[in-house]
């Protein structure tokens, strides 16, 4: 490498921005969050099985649900305490398996077929879509024959933000099901 591509290299590591690829919400033109690349390496911070709502209960067989959230906002929230702008949390719905072929395995579920990712994201920012102004967006990305979609659309409140609304945790987001954050909250 010569001195001007040494310089060339060095100022292009300098101008490199802070904050790592996935840190920050992604959209395409028509708003949509483009589904974030690298998300299964964020910190895994739960998963639960077989969870039902009120109002939309399980359905057996039971499937497992897996949560991560972007790395640098957990990082910041392990020291605030609070959720900036912006969050990301994507968790992956996996079907409930309980045998493999060679029969090796003779008791519990393991996570098999990928069904969907499902995503929130915490963005004053974001583009406004169906009319909604809050901070807080909700996605679902379905996966077709292994492929999970591209991006996907915020859905209107009334779907996904009012239930999160009244009965979440902490800031719309399940804390007490996520045992880091709900330890880093009752140090408070
Ligand atoms: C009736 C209540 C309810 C509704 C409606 C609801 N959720 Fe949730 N959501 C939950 C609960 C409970 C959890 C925590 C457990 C889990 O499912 O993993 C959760 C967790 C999540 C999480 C993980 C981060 C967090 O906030 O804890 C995301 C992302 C999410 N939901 C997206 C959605 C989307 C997208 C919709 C609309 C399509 C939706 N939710 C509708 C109750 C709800």
């Amino acid at each position: 490498m010569n001195s001007i591509c040494k310089i060339l290299f060095a100022l292009f590591i300098f101008l490199l921005p802070a904050r790592s690829i996935g840190a920050d919400p992604i959209y395409n033109k028509k708003g949509q969050w483009i589904l974030p690349q690298g998300y299964e390496t964020w910190v895994f911070v739960g998963s639960n099985l077989g969870l039902g709502y009120v109002g939309e209960p399980s359905t057996p067989p039971p499937k497992f649900r897996n949560v991560y959230m972007e790395t640098e906002a957990y990082e910041t929230f392990m020291i605030t305490g609070e959720f900036p702008e912006p969050t990301q949390f994507l968790f992956e719905v996996y079907s409930a398996k309980d045998r493999v072929e060679d029969g090796e395995i003779n008791a519990g579920v393991y996570n098999s077929e990928l069904l969907s990712v499902v995503g929130s994201v915490k963005d004053s920012r974001r583009p406004i879509r169906n009319a909604s102004k809050e901070n807080w967006a909700y996605y679902v990305f379905p996966v077709h024959e292994g492929q999970v979609a591209e991006a996907a659309t915020a859905r209107p409140d009334s779907q996904c933000w009012s239930c999160h609304n009244e009965h979440a945790g902490y800031d719309k987001v399940w804390v007490q099901l996520y045992p880091r954050l709900r330890e880093r909250l009752e140090k408070y």
